[in-house]
């Protein structure tokens, strides 16, 4: 298993390490050129395509509108532009295609074209990054172009860019000179050697058009070096399962891609969590009704202790393309967690468990099960990090992949006793005197849980009559509070008598 790590990271690392070499001498890497220039006339070293019936084999030539209109482009409706990234076999990735059918088909009345710069994109990765000005000036003259002939408006226009193609799309929104900018420009796990820690004109940031998002899904360091970039760079970023790596992209399903790919299950492993980013942005068009929703934190930590599931004052969005394009003052970093595969959605709960006077230090080992109007969770081990005494309250998140309705009751265990009642026996048998009713005890009080995608609060107590105690390995009913369905009550009203 070590062997195969070792040389799946090398096959990664090689090419990023030659590019840390060359970063002292960035000056020449990214020979700067003045902003909104644009020389006529240009030849265009990118090829574009316009996507139709499932074949992206119609060529459009910037300098002769008239192929676009043979090729089917309607002036009328909206334009999407996809780039790619750096190319290893120079063969554009299969995933081109499949976002090209899934915007197409899911949003019909849209023009869909390719960049194609695979002649630039299979060199070293250092001489692809310089090459990703050019490119993005021939988007600009493209776009250019448009403008001209159909009065084609710039905020008509979508880029979606992945990897280098992330870049690219910035530049060509920062060649474009004039009152009008490039309406959206969506990063896909946007490269991150020689653009991380650059200034805002060296990548993708949100000044290259009127809305940016990125997705961040490989941002893992190796060696000083994360695949994609770790810096927001749009106006919403996104860092799934923090951003540094995707479940199923683990290296022990190497032995699955190697049998599906052969030995370029290899490179399949590296990719997957770098190319997660596009099939999450897939994911959201394909799957309407499974919308992922990611809320703002300061970091995946504090995410984890379910502190951030807020959405007031736009602090949570859509993940993909149904994205809520409101743009505010600073830029966002969201967070969320998903499935190892489609659909990536999951429901995110807040829970807040309450513990009353407890004194001894413990640390329990407890299990949680929710039941709602319509589904129930199954059992959910919660691991409990830190010793609990006195009055204190645990924070936690927990993610669901099914949604389980208006929250009904739950069940509350504490396992691992055994070893609490073996302990107590014996330290009661040692020292008599610490009094034949001293037993290791566990009370709890309110449990409250939020449901990020709802935004409800619910409140849970012990049932009427029955005490806060928990007794070891056995399943504690928790209902929810007198007061909670009161407080649901007018709220309901409220939004009754508040809605037209
Ligand atoms: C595009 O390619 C398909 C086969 O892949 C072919 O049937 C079709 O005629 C081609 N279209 C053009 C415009 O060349
Ligand atoms: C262009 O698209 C619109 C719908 O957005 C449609 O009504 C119109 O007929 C299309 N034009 C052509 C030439 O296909
Ligand atoms: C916990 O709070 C109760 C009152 O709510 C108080 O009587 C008790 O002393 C507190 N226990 C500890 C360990 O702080």
């Amino acid at each position: 298993m070590s062997v195969v790590k070792v040389l799946c990271c090398l096959l990664a690392i090689y090419q990023l390490n030659e590019a840390k070499k060359i970063r002292g001498n960035r000056a020449d890497v990214m020979a700067a050129e003045p902003n909104g220039v644009l020389k006529e006339p240009h030849v265009s070293l990118s090829t574009f395509r316009l996507f139709a019936e499932g074949e992206d084999n119609c060529t459009v030539d910037p300098l002769q509108l008239h192929t676009l209109t043979s090729c089917g482009f309607n002036s009328s409706n909206p334009l999407i532009i996809i780039t790619h990234g750096w190319s290893v076999d120079g063969m554009l990735e299969s995933w081109v295609l499949k976002l090209a059918t899934a915007l197409k088909s899911n949003l019909i009345d849209v023009n869909v074209v390719i960049t194609d710069w695979l002649s630039l994109a299979q060199t070293h990765y250092p001489t692809a990054a310089k090459s990703t000005r050019s490119v993005g000036k021939d988007i600009a003259h493209l776009l250019q172009a448009l403008q001209a002939r159909y009065q084609y408006p710039l905020r008509k226009v979508h880029l979606i860019g992945y990897s280098l193609g992330a870049h690219i799309s910035g530049f060509a929104g920062s060649y474009l000179e004039g009152p009008e900018k490039i309406g959206r420009i969506t990063g896909l796990d946007p490269a991150g050697p020689l653009f991380e820690g650059m200034s805002p004109s060296d990548r993708l940031s949100p000044d290259d058009a009127d809305f940016v998002d990125a997705i961040h899904t490989f941002t893992q360091e190796r060696m000083g070096l994360s695949v994609g970039i770790k810096q927001a760079v749009g106006h919403y970023d996104f860092y799934p399962n923090g951003g540094d790596f995707q479940p199923g992209c683990d290296l022990r399903n190497i032995y699955e891609h190697i049998s599906q790919y052969g030995l370029l299950g290899f490179e399949q492993t590296v990719k997957c969590a770098h190319e997660r980013s596009v099939h999450l942005f897939i994911d959201s068009l394909l799957n309407k009704d499974k919308q992922s929703r990611a809320y703002r934190c300061r970091d995946e930590r504090s995410f984890d202790r379910g502190v951030c599931l807020d959405c007031r004052k736009h602090r949570c969005n859509t993940l993909g393309y149904n994205i809520n394009q409101v743009r505010t003052g600073t830029s966002k970093r969201l967070y969320l967690k998903t499935r190892s595969q489609m659909p990536y959605k999951l429901h995110h709960y807040q829970f807040r468990v309450q513990f009353v006077n407890q004194m001894e230090r413990i640390q329990p080992s407890l299990t949680i099960s929710l039941t709602g109007t319509k589904e129930e969770s199954g059992d959910i081990p919660i691991t409990v990090t830190e010793p609990i005494s006195g009055n204190t309250s645990l924070t936690f998140l927990i993610t669901l992949d099914k949604d389980l309705g208006d929250l009904m009751f739950l069940k509350l265990r504490w396992d691992g006793a055994a070893l609490w009642k073996n302990v107590w026996k014996r330290v009661q048998t040692m020292i008599p005197w610490g009094g034949a009713e001293r037993q290791a005890q566990l009370t709890v009080g309110k449990i409250s849980i939020k449901a990020g995608e709802t935004q409800e609060r619910t409140t849970f107590c012990a049932m009427v009559h029955d005490e806060q105690q928990v007794e070891i390995s056995q399943d504690k009913v928790f209902v929810r509070c007198k007061e909670d369905w009161t407080q649901q009550h007018r709220r309901k009203r409220n939004r009754a008598a508040t809605s037209p």
